[in-house]
């Protein structure tokens, strides 16, 4: 089936956040090292931004590194590392020429400076891009961001910026790293694991999960015409009945 066809274009999800999971035994399976999965893992992430830029999805967040990552063998956080750097380096003209904006969400001071410095450049060149949001979370977590919140906004009350009663759900979000995105409305992850794993807990709330068993060096635009498509099937009710959805 041809899934790309299928969907309806004046549906899409504005926001889609994916959890690339299985690099690692994708490479085990081949008898290699966790860091060739990695390596491969971009090719799904250029090929899946490609297919999302192709039907015209405004937001992709990718789950690249979490703050729960740094634990890994050292070796494999360093290689990660250079594979963010290198990428980003060499893909940053591709990200200007197709018009997409790079963002980055989480706890950026925990980076290497020279990743700090790629990343910040990209941003630069990419700001004023308007056809794709691509949100890389580095050095994420959920519980960090949702904690982090609470803090400035404990300090913007100290400050006399915010009174105690103007604390609600419109405002709390404004105070996380995602306040400029739209919250997703279908996260995929990858390699059958059926779980959040400390991402996006906040923005998740309403959203659509779809897991699928492929491993993300597998997975291709082909893949996440797929996800659409399956989400577009769901009926989103935010609570209410079938009946008064009408
Ligand atoms: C999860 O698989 C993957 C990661 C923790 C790293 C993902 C990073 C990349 C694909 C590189 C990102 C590059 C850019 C430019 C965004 P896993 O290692 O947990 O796999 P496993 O569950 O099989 O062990």
């Amino acid at each position: 089936m041809n899934f790309k066809d299928q969907i309806d274009l004046s549906k899409l999800p504005k926001h889609i956040a994916i959890v690339m999971d299985g690099n690692g035994r994708w490479a085990k399976e081949k008898g290699k090292l966790r860091v060739f999965g990695h390596k491969h893992g971009v090719i799904s992430v250029k090929d899946v931004i490609e297919g999302a830029t192709e039907i015209g999805i405004q937001n992709v967040t990718l789950y690249a590194f979490s703050t729960e990552n740094w634990n890994r063998p050292k070796l494999e956080v360093t290689a990660i590392m250079e594979i963010l750097i290198s990428t980003i380096n060499r893909e940053t003209k591709t990200l200007v020429d197709n018009n997409v904006k790079l963002n980055v969400i989480g706890n950026i001071n925990a980076l290497p400076e020279i990743c700090k410095r790629e990343l910040s450049q990209a941003m630069q060149k990419t700001a004023h891009n308007n056809r794709l949001t691509l949100t890389l979370a580095l050095s994420y977590s959920a519980r960090w961001d949702i904690a982090n919140a609470a803090k400035n906004i404990a300090i913007a009350v100290q400050n006399g910026e915010l009174n105690v009663n103007d604390i609600n759900e419109e405002i709390f979000p404004s105070y996380l790293n995602t306040h400029n995105l739209p919250d997703p409305e279908l996260m995929i992850r990858t390699s059958g694991e059926h779980r959040i794993s400390n991402y996006l807990l906040w923005e998740l709330a309403y959203a659509e999960l779809y897991f699928t068993p492929k491993l993300w060096p597998d997975f291709r635009r082909e893949d996440l015409f797929e996800a659409i498509y399956d989400y577009q099937k769901r009926e989103r009710r935010f609570g209410l009945t079938s009946e008064q959805l009408g």
